[in-house]
This record gives structure tokens, C-alpha cells and sequence, in this order.
């Protein structure tokens, strides 16, 4: 994991945001390499989500959204991590993640969470945890803490209007906290937690103005928000990042035969563009684990460098969400199906509220994903200086990969730099990303793309001028070959669509 962070800043794909300032705690930013590998991620799920199928079309929302959407959901009310603060070493952490023992259980830690130091004793409460930095069971009751950004849209200035409510008053704690709350709540808008909501929202529109006949998904791919506590891993957790959900609309009773589907559907499509297809599984949720709106569901997970953990939640939502947005807008959003028969009437023509089946995927824990899917090092072998090294290759699939293609000139002279750009050019026109790269011995540049995974490099040499040939390397095996610049376009374009 290490390794692989240092390579994304060494190469220009993640540095840590606002850096020259000391940087943001969880907050990061996509340089020139990760724009393309992220941009790749998703445009790949796009393609198979609604380019690749008929049944399932794209949107587009924009991030804030009506306030009573959130009522809806469900957000505001319980999109809460249970937060809890350690009276012995003062660590806060959430409850649901700390490390379990069974209650009653007497357990030993040192006071003040120090390495060395008073040994103490406690028993683990009802609550069954202890606090995962030092192992105390006294810990302070849990406290609910709201995940959502919250803040405030209009003109009214909602400093303003509650210094004036409050000016002059002598009120309590609990008074003042109150009358914040009304006064913030007026102007209230929150960043989306999920992409999902929109799809709910929307749902009656994209019916009605293609003519959609169910089963069929809307597709979202697109920034969420979420003031996370523990933001951990890198990418893999934290509080901007960016999500690709879909939601399928099904009949009621056909969602386990959707889940199964959808759940074998998305295990496929990491391993696709996976190196290590071992290393993905699929668990089901326990009955506690499920959320208030699912029946089932299962995560696809990844075996991270510490340990099997979430990438993507495949959830039967059942049909709670239309049917709290329905309650609370007061618009129906029910299906009229007339080939089919009401079973509760018999009568032929069936409104019902559609069941939802919900692949949800981050796409910046999926770039991490391929990020550690693809670094290796390779067995020992020479460089082009004859210096024996451990090759470091990001193995990413080419349709992952930022650039497709390098074109190198061996040295800057004898018309090498313009037949290499004439080459890039060829390939900018086919829509192929090429990198036309002139800076250091040909040895270092080959180092440098395959660190950042580029497939193929394409050397033109003092040779190249005078028969119209090029050397193409592979990065996997570093296998060289001579083909004509002619071909060039044509043998590349073919290797890549050949995997
Ligand atoms: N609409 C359902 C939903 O949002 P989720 O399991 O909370 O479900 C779906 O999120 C996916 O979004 C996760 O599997 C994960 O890949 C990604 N994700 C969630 N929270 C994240 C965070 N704080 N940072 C990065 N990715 C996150």
C-alpha cells in the first residue's frame, strides 16, 4: 500500500489536496495520470451499464437537491454513525467499527492509552466493544453524528437571521440549539451522500419521456459527499469521492432473480479488468448489517493489502424508496403494466410501485482497486544500462491505462523527434492517447511508462528513418519486435481490442 502511494504521486496520479498548505485531511486530487485512470474506470462501467445494453438508460442530477428529498430517505433522519469518545486515551471512534469482545468480559489496558504505564482492568459493558486504540472498556455513551455536508442556499444570510433571533435573549444550551436548528433549516441544502436519490426522483420523468418499459435501470455516475469520521486507506475512504450507481426497476417478486443477476454481473466485470481474479468475492449481508431499505444484499469485496473489505454493495432496495418519495411529494410513482393481470383484482392491467435492484460501486475506491490489482515488480533483470533491478510495472488493462501507446525517439536529431510526433499525431486522430516523449535515455523512459502502465512503447530509431520501421515493446514481457510505421496504428489498435 505504501508503495503504491508513493508511486501515485511520483507519477501524477493522487497527491493529497492543498498540499503546499499542509493538505486536507481526507480530501485528494487526480493528477494528469489518475484523471485518465479514474475517467477510464467510469467510462468502462458506462459503457457496459448503458452503452452495451437496451435496457437501461443514463442521468445526469445535480449534486444539491430538494431538502425533503433527504427527509425522504431517510438521510436526515438516520444517516448517522454512532460516534463514541474513549475516557481513557480520548480517541473518538465509531462504535459499529470498534473491536468486539463479549460483554462482561474483564480485559486490560494502559491508562492514557500510552505504550507503557499503569496497568488497569474493566469489564466490557452491554454494548460488547472496546476502544480500538487502546483496548479500554470505559467508554463515553454513543452519540449520533449526521454524515451529511450541510449547507445553506438563497440570498438570506442565515448568520444573520439567527443573531437576530438570538440577540438580547438569555436562553439555554438546549433553547439556543433549537433555534439554530430553525433558523439553519429554512435555508438548508445538503451535497448528496449517494448518486441514488436522483434515480427515485426522477423515476416517473424517464419512464414517461422514453417510454420505458420495466424491467429497466437508470444509470448515475458522479460526486458524493460524506463527512465521514474514519477516513482511512488512501482513496478508499473519504469524505469527496465519486460514486457509479444504478437502479433497476423490476416487478414486484422478480427482484431475488434481478439480485442474482446483477450480483454474478458485477463480480464479472471487476474481474474482467483484473490481473488477480482470486482476489474478489462475494458476501452476503447478515440479517443486522442490512440497511432500512434493503432484503438483501451482497458486497462484492476485495482482498485489500489489509484484509477482505467492501467494493461495491449490490442492495434489494424493495420498493421503499418510490414509495417514501411518493408519500412525501405526493406524486405517485407507480407503473402501469396492462398486458399484465392485477393479482390482487384478477382483472387484466396491473399498477404497481416497481422493487429496485441497486449495484452501487465507488469509482475512486475502484481506481484504487486496479491500482493495487496492477503493481508489481518483476523478477530481476537488466536494464538498458546492463544494471540488474527489480522492474516496477503498474499491469493495469489497456482499457484502463492512461496512455495507450508512448511514441519515443531514441535521440533528439536526424528527423527522429518529427517522425515520432507525425506518428502521435496519427494516433490523436484515431482517438488512441499517445505520449510523445523525448526526456531522458530510452532505458529511463521505458521505466517510467511502465510505471504507469502504459501497454506499449514505440521506438523510432535512425533505422526508422531510412526503412520506415519501429521498434513496438510490450510492457508485460518487455518483448521487443520490428513492424512498419505504416502498420503501427493498425498492430496497436489490434493488440488492444484483443484483450
Ligand atoms: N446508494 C447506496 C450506497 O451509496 P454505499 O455502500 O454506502 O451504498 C456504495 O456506497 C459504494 O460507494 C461503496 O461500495 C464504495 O465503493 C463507495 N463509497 C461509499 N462511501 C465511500 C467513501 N466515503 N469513500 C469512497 N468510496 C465510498
Amino acid at each position: 500500500m505504501k508503495e503504491v502511494i508513493s508511486l501515485a504521486k511520483q507519477r501524477g496520479f493522487v497527491f493529497q489536496s492543498s498540499e503546499i498548505y499542509g493538505g486536507l485531511k481526507s480530501c485528494y486530487d487526480y493528477g494528469p495520470l489518475g484523471v485518465e485512470l479514474k475517467r477510464n474506470v467510469m467510462n468502462e462501467w458506462w459503457r457496459s451499464m448503458v452503452y452495451e445494453r437496451e435496457d437501461i438508460v443514463g442521468l445526469d442530477a445535480s449534486i444539491i437537491m430538494h431538502p425533503r428529498v433527504w427527509e425522504a430517505s431517510g438521510h436526515l433522519a438516520s444517516f448517522s454513525d454512532p460516534l463514541v469518545d474513549c475516557h481513557n486515551c480520548k480517541e473518538r471512534f465509531r462504535g459499529d467499527k470498534a473491536p468486539r469482545v463479549a460483554p462482561g468480559t474483564e480485559v486490560e489496558y494502559v491508562e492514557g492509552g500510552k505504550k507503557k504505564g499503569k496497568t488497569l482492568r474493566g469489564k466490557v459493558d452491554e454494548r460488547g466493544y472496546v476502544c480500538p486504540n487502546c483496548g479500554s472498556p470505559d467508554l463515553a455513551p454513543e452519540r449520533s453524528f449526521n454524515l451529511m455536508f450541510r449547507t445553506s442556499l438563497g440570498s438570506v444570510d442565515p448568520l444573520q437571521e439567527i443573531s437576530a433571533a438570538l440577540a438580547g435573549k438569555s436562553l439555554s444550551l438546549e433553547e439556543v440549539r433549537r433555534t439554530l436548528e430553525e433558523k439553519m433549516k429554512e435555508t438548508a441544502v445538503y451535497l448528496r451522500p449517494e448518486t441514488a436519490q436522483a434515480m427515485f426522483v426522477q423515476f416517473l420523468n424517464i419512464q414517461q419521456a422514453l417510454a420505458l418499459k420495466i424491467p429497466f435501470g437508470i444509470a448515475q455516475m458522479g460526486k458524493s459527499f460524506r463527512n465521514e469520521v474514519t477516513v482511512e486507506h488512501f482513496i478508499f475512504r473519504s469524505c469527496e469521492f465519486e460514486q457509479m450507481e444504478m437502479e433497476y426497476f423490476v416487478e414486484p417478486g422478480k427482484q431475488k432473480e434481478a439480485l442474482e443477476h446483477w450480483k454474478n454481473e458485477r463480480l464479472r466485470w471487476y474481474q474482467r479488468y483484473a490481473n488477480d481474479k482470486s482476489k474478489f468475492r462475494l458476501r452476503q449481508h447478515g440479517p443486522d448489517e442490512l440497511a432500512h431499505y434493503a432484503d438483501d444484499c451482497y458486497d462484492v469485496e476485495y482482498d485489500y493489502p489489509w484484509g477482505w473489505g467492501e467494493l461495491e454493495g449490490i442492495a434489494s432496495r424493495t420498493d421503499y424508496d418510490l414509495k417514501k418519495h411518493a408519500e412525501f411529494s405526493g406524486v405517485p410513482l407507480t407503473y402501469f403494466d396492462q398486458e399484465k393481470t392485477d393479482p390482487a383484482s384478477g382483472k387484466k392491467g396491473w399498477r404497481y410501485t416497481p422493487y429496485v435492484i441497486e449495484p452501487a460501486a465507488g469509482a475512486t475506491r475502484a481506481t484504487l482497486m486496479f491500482l493495487l490489482d496492477a503493481f508489481a515488480y518483476d523478477s530481476p533483470r537488466p536494464d538498458a544500462e546492463g544494471n540488474v533491478k527489480l522492474r516496477r510495472v503498474l499491469k493495469l488493462h489497456p482499457r484502463l491505462a492512461p496512455y495507450k501507446v508512448a511514441v519515443l525517439p531514441l535521440v533528439k536529431r536526424d528527423g527522429m523527434p518529427e517522425l515520432a510526433r507525425e506518428l502521435v499525431q496519427q494516433f490523436f486522430r484515431e482517438g488512441v492517447n499517445a505520449k510523445y516523449d523525448e526526456q531522458h535515455a530510452i532505458g529511463k523512459r521505458y521505466s517510467r511508462h511502465d510505471e504507469v502502465g502504459t501497454p506499449y512503447c514505440l521506438t523510432v530509431d535512425g533505422d526508422s528513418v531510412k526503412d520506415g520501421t519501429v521498434t513496438i515493446r510490450e510492457r508485460d514481457t518487455t518483448h521487443q519486435e520490428r513492424i512498419k510505421i505504416a502498420e503501427a496504428l493498425a498492430v496497436v489498435r489490434k493488440r488492444l481490442e484483443s484483450v
